[in-house]
């Protein structure tokens, strides 16, 4: 999402300096070239070792790192060289040199240096961001078209509890990528996505579960991410990975557990598809020891689980989306229609275990789309990935209508 992108990313004298590493890392991954700048003051905070590691770029600091040889940075082509120049963490003290139009450092006068656009992410203990002098500083910065991310609300390093804590890493890349890709249409949009199968207990060394491998699930996640959405992926036990800054992985093993992770996370989420394969029964006892093979048969009861689609479609409001998943072995569009509707889903998707090359395991799958005003769209067999494309191509489009 950010190859070929050059950014300049600013550390001050903060204690979020630290985060700063997080962000490089993210940039680096999602293909930008990364180049870092730290004050002095940062370097009370961290070392340019650990951004040079991660950028892969030597760090700057000063205009010269051996004064005898008169050999220097310049930091005019420094500055010209970036697409964008992120300050992050930026302390009380640079924010208010840079509206003052101050250079007495480096990485000052690589600021007044650059025709790219700026973001800048304040840090700073909640009586120092509050302080009308920072206020005001920050109000030039923004009559300089500067994008300032606002600091975020809670515990503070010093102890105190207040505004003033540096947006998140994650926040932080969100802002970068909505900078060079407004045009994507997911952009903010908070989803979650369940997938893969659960495990029920039955004693501490077996399980109940189903061939669900999560590669329908992630497929998805992935696909919904590099549309722009902040993806939280409930993931039951599989063997599938996934790394994208914009896709935050909650793993669980049990029905109950994806359910309580569900619940917690539904309310703040515009869209949510549910790709899990959740099991429906459970062991009814939870068994602490092995159970032994002493007769020739062994009787588990069950009783069921918490139904995770019907529950978010209870609590569903207006503005929240939700997809679900069928897999039918028969009666395949009856059965469809009729989760559709009692469960309040907005679309779904159905696979069919009599379709070859569709459902668990397989890299490919054949699926048909419901709506509840009876519309319906088959396709034909592709690989998951093409199909999550299709899958979210069609929530993009149902939420723009
Ligand atoms: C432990 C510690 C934590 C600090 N945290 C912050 C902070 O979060 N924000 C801030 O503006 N200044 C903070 N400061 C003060 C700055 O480091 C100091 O103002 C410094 O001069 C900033 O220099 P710079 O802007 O050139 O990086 C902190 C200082 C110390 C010793």
């Amino acid at each position: 999402m950010l190859i070929r992108k050059k950014i300049l990313l600013c550390v001050t004298g903060s204690i979020a300096a630290y985060k700063a590493a997080y962000i490089t890392r993210l940039l680096v991954q999602a293909g930008a070239e990364v180049k870092v700048v730290v004050s002095k003051g940062a370097l009370n905070f961290i070392t340019p070792l650990t951004f040079s590691t991660l950028s892969k770029n030597p760090v700057f600091s000063d205009f010269t790192e051996d004064p005898d040889s008169g050999k220097w940075t310049n930091h005019v082509e420094l500055g010209l060289w970036a697409d964008l120049m992120v300050m992050a963490p930026l302390s009380a003290n640079t924010l208010s040199k840079m509206a003052q139009g101050q250079s007495d450092n480096f990485l000052l006068a690589t600021y007044m240096s650059v025709r790219c656009p700026v973001m800048v992410a304040p840090a700073m203990d909640h009586d120092m961001y509050s302080h009308p002098a920072t206020q005001e500083n920050l109000l030039k910065l923004k009559s300089y078209n500067h994008i300032v991310l606002e600091p975020a609300s809670g515990q503070l390093a010093s102890g105190l509890v207040g505004k003033g804590r540096m947006s998140e890493p994650e926040d932080i890349f969100e802002a970068i990528i909505a900078h060079f890709h407004p045009e994507l249409p997911l952009q903010g949009k908070e989803v979650l996505v369940t997938a893969g199968p659960t495990y029920e207990r039955i004693d501490p060394v077996r399980f109940i579960s189903n061939f669900s491998t999560g590669k329908m699930g992630y497929a998805i996640a992935h696909a919904l991410a590099s549309k722009g959405a902040r993806v939280h992926l409930v993931s039951g036990p599989t063997h599938e990975t996934l790394f994208h800054p914009l896709v935050k992985i909650y793993n669980v093993e049990s029905a109950q557990e994806m359910y309580d992770s569900c619940i917690a996370l539904f309310e703040a989420m515009q869209i949510s598809v549910l790709c899990a394969a959740v099991a429906d029964f459970r062991p009814k006892k939870q068994v602490t020891e092995k159970i032994k093979k002493k007769d020739n048969s062994l009787t588990i009861e069950l009783e069921t689980t918490q139904d995770i689609a019907k529950e978010l479609g209870r609590r569903k409001t207006s503005g929240q989306y939700l997809i679900g998943f069928a897999l039918e072995t028969e009666n395949e569009t009856e059965h469809t229609q009729a989760k559709l509707i009692s469960k309040n889903l907005d679309m779904i998707v159905l696979n069919s275990l009599r379709d070859s090359g569709a459902g668990f395991g397989s890299d490919t799958n054949k699926i048909s789309v419901f709506w509840p005003d009876n519309k319906v769209l088959h396709f034909g067999l592709k690989p998951k990935i093409q199909v999550a494309q299709d899958i979210t191509e069609l929530i993009i489009q149902m939420i723009s209508q």
